[in-house]
């Protein structure tokens, strides 16, 4: 899931990685109710928003635990925060055993355009990350490292 396309940006390069396999991407806020028993292998990534991943993205995990566990599973984020808080937003929100099983854990960086953000998110936005003009931290190499895992 994403909100303003960095996480979609994200999964878009890794199908295009791994476009030797059959890949479908899905877009958990149009369609949630995905059958994963046909799929080996199953990447799930969103974005993070007032230290919290899109609740689509939580309710899909809780929902199919037992069914990942099962398979080979990539985790990934993206967010503005680094180091060492952006692996806390990481081991915040994803299930304890579902990080333990990932096969890759992935922490992108992040995109900010204010020219996009709602009046809201910008009245926000500050509660969360130090950072007052757009800008890009988006790690195209993270997300390279990530794919060659799989
Ligand atoms: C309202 C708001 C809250 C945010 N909260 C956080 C946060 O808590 N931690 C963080 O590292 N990044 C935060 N970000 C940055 C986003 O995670 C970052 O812009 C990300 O790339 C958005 O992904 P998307 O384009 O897929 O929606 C926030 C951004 C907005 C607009």
């Amino acid at each position: 899931m994403s909100k303003h396309g960095c996480a979609e940006k994200a999964a878009l390069l890794i199908g295009e990685s791994l476009s030797d396999r059959e890949v479908d991407i899905v877009d958990l806020k149009r369609k949630m109710d995905v059958d994963l028993s046909r799929y080996d292998t199953v990447i799930v990534g969103g974005s993070i928003y007032l230290g919290s991943l899109q609740r689509g993205i939580r309710n899909f995990c809780s929902r199919n635990l037992a069914m990942l566990l099962e398979k080979r599973v990539g985790l990934f984020i993206c967010c503005m925060n680094e180091g060492g808080a952006a692996r806390a937003h990481y081991d915040a929100v994803f299930d304890g055993a579902l990080r333990a099983h990932a096969t890759a854990a992935g922490i992108f960086g992040g995109e900010l355009d204010f020219g996009k953000l709602s009046l809201l998110e910008k009245s926000v936005i500050g509660q969360a990350v130090n950072i007052t003009e757009s800008c890009s931290r988006f790690d195209e190499k993270a997300v390279g490292e990530f794919t060659a895992k799989f």
